[in-house]
């Protein structure tokens, strides 16, 4: 029988390496920032009712529709892997009655989604997110303070030249008014519509306004404009986000036919991009307003807001500038050991040395001396700790100046404080 070769699913990726690096930094970068504004780590399930996003991110959007990683359970449920991360948060919201709770209530996450795409760059079947969500209050600065927020994470990873794109969608009182100006407008042009759009006109027509297609943008230049079209409510709110923005001063675009492929944003949509690069694969975070979801989804109208950073994205983008965010840390330390004592004993002299937090590096694996010590210098340490058989016995270790290489003899019980007198710790 032929042997066949295991590997990864398409489009998922063995995390490995300088990306494991990457990762941990972003992560630590969106933690420091969001911990700054008091959100909470929130960590919901990977797996969750097929149902929740049909309601809540849309039975007509294509992640719903065609993107799903759906399983029937030995019990007869159906789950999806989750496609994004807000319907789960909203619904986490809602079962452990967090109305209760001073509002907002804010959270942020950092984790796997998962996405029946075409896999190609910066689109993925896995991927990670980093996201906010701030449940239950509907004043403008919020909006802003989530961009705010995202903008100084991508500043902190040192991006420089990015862009928000910004549009309202107005809510379910300006809406429907607006659709329908804008399906009689369509309609009268369906026939130059590619054949996507033509059935998102039944189903979903404000997703015409962001086709790709060159015929369709063509249409969609004439076609009437969701912000010439919102109530009073809406105008008031978007023109405060507007104003909010340039009052922190972050740069943005007022894109009309922005309107995202989610189905329960209402008021706020934005994308954060770095200028010039391409749109599909390029949008770093997105997000927006949605204050009818917590409802939708069985809770008390309560309005929300908030936004996801594509981890993969983030990072591909970093490489492509070549933008480094290691500095390459040299280890002060290292231990040679000799003979099976010495070796028995380095474990525990190691532990000590983690508990007062001073990095050691080592090479258990060798057991010649020049070999070890040749690492050392390789490695550019300071101090090589030689620990042999005759020391073994007698409770003392060598420590050698790489640099003079002078040798001192001390006790292992005093190694410790010596190399903490030497590095100045
Ligand atoms: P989204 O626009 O679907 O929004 O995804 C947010 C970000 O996730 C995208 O801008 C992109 O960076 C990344 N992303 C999406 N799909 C993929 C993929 N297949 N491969 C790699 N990266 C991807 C949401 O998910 C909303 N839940 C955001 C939100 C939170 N809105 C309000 N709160």
């Amino acid at each position: 029988m032929k042997k066949t070769k295991l590997q990864r699913p398409t489009g998922m990726h063995d995390v490995l390496g300088e990306e494991q690096e990457y990762f941990q930094k972003i992560h630590d970068a969106v933690k420091e920032v969001v911990n700054f504004y008091h959100f909470k780590k929130i960590i919901t399930p990977i797996l969750e009712e097929t149902e929740l996003f049909v309601k809540g991110t849309g039975a007509f959007t294509d992640i719903v529709e065609k993107e799903m990683f759906s399983l029937h359970t030995k019990g007869g449920d159906h789950l999806s892997l989750r496609p994004e991360g807000t319907p789960g948060v909203v619904r986490s919201y809602i079962e452990h009655g967090m109305k209760n709770l001073p509002q907002p209530v804010k959270f942020w996450y950092f984790g796997p989604f998962f996405r029946y795409e075409r896999p190609q760059a910066g689109r993925y079947r896995q991927f990670h997110q980093a996201g906010l969500e701030v449940i239950g209050e509907k004043n403008a600065v919020v909006d802003v303070q989530v961009i705010q927020i995202f903008y100084s994470i991508l500043k902190k990873l040192k991006f420089k030249n990015l862009l928000i794109e910004i549009n309202s969608l107005g809510d379910s009182q300006c809406r429907p008014n607006y659709r329908r100006l804008l399906v009689r407008y369509l309609k009268s042009r369906e026939n130059l519509l590619c054949p996507d759009c033509k059935r998102r006109l039944k189903e979903n027509p404000l997703r015409i306004l962001d086709c790709k297609e060159e015929k369709c943008q063509e249409v969609v230049s004439d076609a009437p404009q969701m912000v010439d079209h919102l109530c009073d409510e809406c105008k008031l709110h978007f023109k405060e986000v507007l104003e909010f923005l340039d009052e922190v001063g972050i740069p943005y675009y007022l894109n009309p036919y922005l309107v995202r492929g989610l189905d329960y944003y209402t008021r706020t949509v934005f994308e954060i991009i770095e200028e010039g690069e391409n749109r599909s694969q390029g949008t770093l975070i997105a997000g927006g307003r949605y204050d009818n979801l917590i409802k939708l989804l069985g809770g008390k109208d309560t309005p929300a807001c908030g936004g996801a950073m594509g981890v993969e994205r983030v990072i591909n983008a970093l490489k492509n500038k070549k933008i480094s965010l290691f500095q390459p840390s040299v280890p002060e330390i290292y231990l040679a050991q000799l003979g099976v004592l010495a070796k028995r004993k380095s474990l525990k002299l190691l532990e000590n040395f983690r508990t007062a937090k001073i990095p050691v590096s080592e090479s258990f694996s060798k057991d010649s001396l020049g070999v070890q010590l040749g690492i050392a210098s390789k490695m550019g340490v300071k101090y090589a700790l030689i620990f042999g058989q005759k020391e073994a016995l007698e409770d003392s270790i060598i420590i050698r100046n790489m640099k003079t290489s002078r040798q001192d003899t001390v006790k292992i019980a005093n190694v410790i404080k010596e190399i903490r007198k030497r590095l100045k710790k």
